[in-house]
């Protein structure tokens, strides 16, 4: 069975699709069977990997969420080999609420996954800067998350509302439960660190503070390859094989694979 992990942060250009696209791809290269789902409406991750989120594709996550297709039926294969991708579309902006109605609302996504589940060693799914329902779905189909930090002075504040919308999937105090008390928290990951401010090096300390080895001890850097690569339609490594941001990366998917070493 995969190890299911969801990108999130409910602040946006906090680095989410970045980390989603480098870590799937750094895993692939490191011989891991990857999907890559992307899960937010403004298909970023999608367009990073070349694939064209505007044209009239009828085989994006929203038909899935809808009940319209079947996930593998959705599925395309990227430039690297072993990385599978699930499509995004603005469309799936429309499918919160065309999903109101659904029974088990959370987990259309975690039962659409089921099938799938064995082919793939990983699947990471990048979230969209909300808490809304389609979000609520990778969390409930997640096995742990995996949450960026920008480094700026408010960084810290925003997290109450992430880790609170965790306990609310968890069910942590309240009596029904809620749709996954399994997920855990895989850990924070400092993105865009410039070593020259002051106040990153802060923000880093009170994460570590806080949550001690929750926090990865991988960096990401800073690095203009990093913002450069989309455009290209690939993945960093991809695009710069040697640049600090392929090293950082392959450096937060090696330990991931430590995280999960149980299951390698
Ligand atoms: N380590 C980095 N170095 C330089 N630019 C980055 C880095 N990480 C992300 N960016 C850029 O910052 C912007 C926001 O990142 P993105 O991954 O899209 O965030 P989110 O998905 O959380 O909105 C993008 O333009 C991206 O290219
Ligand atoms: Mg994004």
């Amino acid at each position: 069975m995969a190890k299911i992990i969801a990108i999130a942060n409910q602040k946006g250009g906090v680095g989410k699709t970045t980390t989603a696209i480098n870590l799937a791809a750094s895993l692939a290269v490191l011989e891991k069977r990857v999907l890559i789902i992307d899960a937010d409406p403004q298909a970023n991750t999608t367009s990073g990997l070349n694939f064209s989120p505007s044209s009239d594709q009828k085989r994006s996550l929203y038909e899935v969420m809808i009940g319209k297709i079947r996930l593998e039926d959705a599925l395309v294969q990227t430039e690297i080999p072993m990385l599978h991708l699930l499509p995004s579309h603005i469309n799936l902006v429309g499918a919160e609420i065309e999903m109101l109605g659904a029974a088990d609302r959370e987990s259309i996504l975690k039962r659409a996954l089921e099938p799938v589940a064995d082919r793939y060693d990983y699947i990471i799914m990048d979230c969209a800067p909300s808490l809304g329902l389609i979000t609520v779905n990778a969390l409930t189909a997640a096995n742990s998350v995996i949450i960026p930090i920008q480094p700026e002075f408010y960084a810290l504040e925003g997290l109450a509302k992430l880790l609170q919308t965790l306990r609310l999937v968890q069910g942590m105090g309240n009596s029904a439960g809620g749709p996954n008390p399994e997920l855990q928290i895989e850990g924070f990951v400092v993105t865009m660190f410039d070593g020259r401010t002051k106040v990153h090096a802060q923000v880093v300390n009170e994460l570590r503070e806080h949550f001690g080895n929750m926090v990865f001890n991988t960096i990401i850097q800073r690095n203009i390859r990093l913002s450069e690569a989309p455009s290209h339609g690939k993945p960093v490594i991809l695009y710069d094989s040697v640049c600090n941001g392929t090293s950082n990366y392959l450096n937060l998917a090696r330990e991931v694979l430590e995280r999960n070493s149980d299951k390698n």
